[in-house]
């Protein structure tokens, strides 16, 4: 089914230098880019996107790291791109990440892992309608 995700490219890949790399991987796979803005999000806003994640060890760290600089926020769409945008990925830590996979291919820490894409259709829509109004959604078709 044609569907969106949400893909960030974290501060730390904003950081390396590795936003072209990360967006070339989605366009080369054939996934239609909707929407993309470079933010620097409120730990406010960090603490809704990971809200799920309230009760971990973490979760205070990793909404204060998120809200250091600028991350990369992006809509994509296709078919299946929920799930094969997360196999793009890779696994959420690094270590466990194929070649291949962005993070496969790109780091080693698992509170470093340059990228965060939805891991549900619905959660896609969450998080979608936190980061972007629907006046940021390009609705196109490529016409050739
Ligand atoms: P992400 O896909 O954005 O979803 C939750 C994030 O929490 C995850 O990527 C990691 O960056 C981070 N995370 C998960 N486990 C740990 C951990 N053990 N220590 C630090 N950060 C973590």
């Amino acid at each position: 089914k044609t569907e969106r995700t949400f893909i960030m490219i974290k501060p730390d890949a904003v950081q390396r230098g590795l936003v072209g790399k990360i967006i070339c991987r989605f366009e080369e796979k054939g996934f239609k880019l909707v929407a993309m803005k470079q933010k620097i999000g409120s730990k406010e806003l960090f603490a809704k996107h990971y809200e799920s994640l309230k009760k971990l060890k973490f979760y205070d760290g990793l909404v204060a790291y998120m809200a250091t600089s600028p991350v990369v926020a992006m809509v994509w769409e296709g078919l299946g791109v929920v799930k094969t945008g997360r196999l793009m990925l890779g696994e959420t830590d690094p270590a466990k990440s194929l070649p291949g996979t962005i993070r496969g291919d790109y780091c080693i820490e698992i509170g470093r892992n340059i990228c965060h894409g939805s891991d549900s259709v619905a959660s896609a829509n969450d998080e979608i309608a936190l980061w972007f109004d629907d006046s940021e959604l390009c609705h196109w078709t490529p016409s050739n």
